[in-house]
């Protein structure tokens, strides 16, 4: 048997982007997947790419900034396929701004969207994953959460700062029980938001490595960290950046 057979995932913020990638690629590894995210006619647009038939891609409507539609969320997917093994805390907003403009209410969305929402799907998995004695959690960090960012706002950086040690406190509340929790901190990464591709090559000159990163590469750096080859990483950050921050 391969060995994510009979394994799902629940992928956050799945329907473009980073997230469309990850669960694309935690597909074609044999998970079964969950495409979870607001937009639900992207979301499944990508399920019914993947598996038309229903029965190894779904799409899953949340709004992760809402507490109770990530519980709905959760119990419709539980459902359907069980408790999921796999989490990967993806959706997020990205949001540029000065840090003399944000306003107390600004900050609370963001924080709300990028970070209670993890804490949330991280209670939510992580108790029943620590019951079925496996499990594994990824949380989308960034190069923000380690360094301020370069251009995004510091309550996008602080959730993303958040993220980061709420990985290490979950990784150590569940190390003793199957379950892993790392994150994954990508800098300049090649996604719509980036702009045109003569914007992605200039950033990319600025890098160490001498071009922007692909949404692949991320995905790939996640399915190490959900794999079966990784049951000995945990509370971990794994840089995906071109070299931009090196610890
Ligand atoms: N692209 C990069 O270079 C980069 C770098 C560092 C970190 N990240 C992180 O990676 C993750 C994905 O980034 P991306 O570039 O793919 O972003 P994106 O904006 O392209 O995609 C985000 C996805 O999340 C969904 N989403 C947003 N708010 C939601 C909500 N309230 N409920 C449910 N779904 C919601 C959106 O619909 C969208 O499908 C984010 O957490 C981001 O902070 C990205």
């Amino acid at each position: 048997m391969a060995p994510n057979e009979n394994r799902s995932a629940l992928v956050t913020g799945a329907a473009q982007g980073l997230g469309a990638a990850i669960a694309r690629r935690l597909h074609a590894d044999g998970f079964r997947v969950a495409i979870a995210d607001l937009n639900i006619d992207t979301a499944t647009a990508l399920a019914l790419e993947l598996d038309a038939s229903g029965a190894t891609a779904r799409a899953l409507a949340v709004d992760v900034s809402d507490a109770d539609s990530i519980h709905r969320a959760f119990a419709d997917q539980t459902a359907a396929w069980g408790a999921p093994d796999v989490l990967v805390n993806n959706a997020g907003r990205t949001v540029r701004s000065s840090i003399w403009d944000i306003t107390p209410e600004e900050w609370d969305a963001v924080l709300r969207t990028n970070l209670r929402s993890y804490l949330v799907f991280c209670q939510l998995a992580g108790s029943a994953m620590r019951d079925k004695g496996w499990g594994r959690i990824v949380n989308m960090a960034s190069f923000a959460g380690q360094q301020g960012g370069l251009v995004t706002g510091a309550h996008y950086a602080a959730s993303k700062a958040g993220a980061l040690v709420l990985t290490k406190i979950f990784a150590r509340e569940l190390a003793g029980d199957g379950v892993t929790v790392n994150s994954v901190s990508p800098a300049a990464i090649h996604t719509p938001a980036m702009g045109s591709d003569a914007d992605a090559a200039e950033i990319g000159r600025t890098l160490p490595v001498g071009r922007v990163g692909t949404a692949e590469e991320v995905a790939a750096a996640v399915a190490y960290l959900v794999g079966p080859d990784s049951g000995f990483v945990t509370g971990s950050t794994l840089d995906v950046n071109g070299g931009v921050f090196m610890r």
